[in-house]
């Protein structure tokens, strides 16, 4: 078996584009399963900077065939816009490097606009979403309205569900959300243009594409977007996102079975971030918070919001662990503790009188949750440039098999750095 799973294990914004970007240069296929334009990877290669939001980061590999699944949400105008850049950089020579599920949900600008809507009327109970409409067009999904990628090629059938669709949706927009309507012939004519670019890379029967692929012995890498705390299911519901962000919905969102799953990475990152609402327990809204957020330039890639910081957290990385049955770590901007006086890990929380290591099952627990702090001192130098894991200083590798020692899985990658050459190898993906 040759299938790989890459997945966050904190709220997100970990690193995976890296991950995936380093690790597609050995892999057949780079397949995204679950959510949609909320993602966003920003890669450095040679110094230039490439952010995708929807396209997998294998991308800029050429010899790396990328599949965007049934269980994404596609934002029509951003994924035109993405393969637009591309194509203007050099890469995407070949149209067959990409295929796009006819199966795939697609989202248009009025899911953004009732997004927003919902987010600006909400008042003092926001989630804190991204705006990119993401909720509603799964909504469109679980209730059967859904407009599928396949059907932005048939001209007739997809005037009949926008408009169908939108009598509903301007409904809302307009008696409830006291916005304006918006007619079938904007949201049709917003997206003509981007119909022509995509109409290349439609595919149908995109599990058969895998299975196949998989049954080949080619290298297959599903690479998920956000993090297990954002999972629908298993997250800090209702601070999460629309999809299942855990391991088994590449699964799902592909529509393979899980005896092919052959392991599941976990990218964490050396301390947390979060975005958006929600409990974070080891949150620091210090200086050594803004000294995370600075160094760590801690800005979401697809709103530019800051991120909120804080200490690695074991007892939700091990929920982690157990959801997605991680099989290893890739630990993430190591190099952005160096300079700290101390770091902290929280091995367990205080609630009220007792103690527990175990994660608390629903937000308001989690927020009531009281970290209990392991001091480890830090080290001042600059690790950027080390190449192999015994050039860390002592400190450092102290902090890592601390972690490895608390979390009883390996760490498998070390990352010093957002350019490719600045990571760490211990063991291969495949
Ligand atoms: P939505 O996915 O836009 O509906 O947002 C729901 C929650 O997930 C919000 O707290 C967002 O900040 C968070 N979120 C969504 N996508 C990402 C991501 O890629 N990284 C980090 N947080 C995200």
């Amino acid at each position: 078996m040759s299938a790989v799973v890459v997945i966050g294990s904190q709220w997100g914004d970990e690193g995976k584009g890296k991950v995936v970007d380093v690790f597609s240069a050995q892999a057949d296929w780079v397949v995204r399963y679950q959510g949609g334009a909320n993602a966003g990877h920003t890669l450095i290669v040679d110094g230039k900077k490439t952010v995708l939001h929807l396209i997998p980061s294998g991308i800029l590999h050429s010899h790396t065939k990328c599949l965007i699944a049934s269980g994404v949400v596609i934002d029509i105008v951003q994924l035109a816009k993405e393969i637009d850049g591309l194509k203007k950089n050099n890469f995407l020579k070949d149209p067959s490097q990409l295929m796009i599920s006819d199966k795939a949900t697609v989202l248009l600008s009025y899911h953004k606009q009732l997004d927003q809507a919902r987010e600006a009327f909400s008042k003092n109970e926001k989630i804190g979403t991204t705006g990119k409409g993401i909720g509603p067009a799964y909504e469109d999904r679980a209730s059967r309205k859904a407009i599928l990628f396949g059907d932005l090629f048939n001209t007739s059938v997809l005037k009949e569900k926008i408009e169908k669709s939108l009598k509903e949706k301007n409904f809302l927009l307009e008696h409830f959300y006291k916005q304006k309507p918006i007619s079938a012939e904007t949201a049709l004519q917003e997206i003509t243009e981007s119909i022509n670019i995509l109409k290349n890379y439609c595919c149908t029967n995109s599990s058969h594409i895998i299975y196949k692929a998989i049954a080949k012995k080619e290298k297959v890498l599903f690479e998920g977007a956000q993090g297990s705390l954002l999972d629908l299911l298993h997250g800090t519901y209702p601070f999460v996102t629309s999809s299942s962000t855990i391991s088994s919905s590449a699964c799902i969102g592909t529509g393979i079975g899980p005896q092919n799953i052959k392991k599941v990475l976990g990218i964490t990152k050396a301390y947390t971030t979060r975005v958006g609402a929600g409990p974070f327990p080891t949150e620091l809204n210090d200086t050594v918070g803004d000294f995370l957020q600075k160094n760590g330039h801690e800005f979401g890639a697809t709103t530019g919001r800051t991120r909120r910081c804080g200490w690695i957290d074991i007892p939700a990385l091990k929920y982690a662990i157990r959801i997605n049955g991680i099989s290893s770590i890739a630990l993430m901007k190591l190099d952005v503790l160096s300079g700290l006086e101390t770091i902290k890990i929280c091995t367990a929380y205080k609630m009220g009188e007792s103690t527990t290591t175990d994660y608390p099952s629903s937000p308001g627990e989690i927020a009531k949750a009281k970290p209990i702090y392991l001091e480890m001192p830090g080290w001042k130098e600059d690790i950027t440039t080390c190449l192999q894991k015994k050039e860390l200083p002592k400190k450092a590798l102290n902090y890592i098999s601390t972690l490895e020692q608390h979390l009883k899985i390996p760490i498998d990658v070390i990352s010093v750095g957002p350019d490719r050459g600045q990571s760490i190898w211990i063991n291969s993906l495949f």
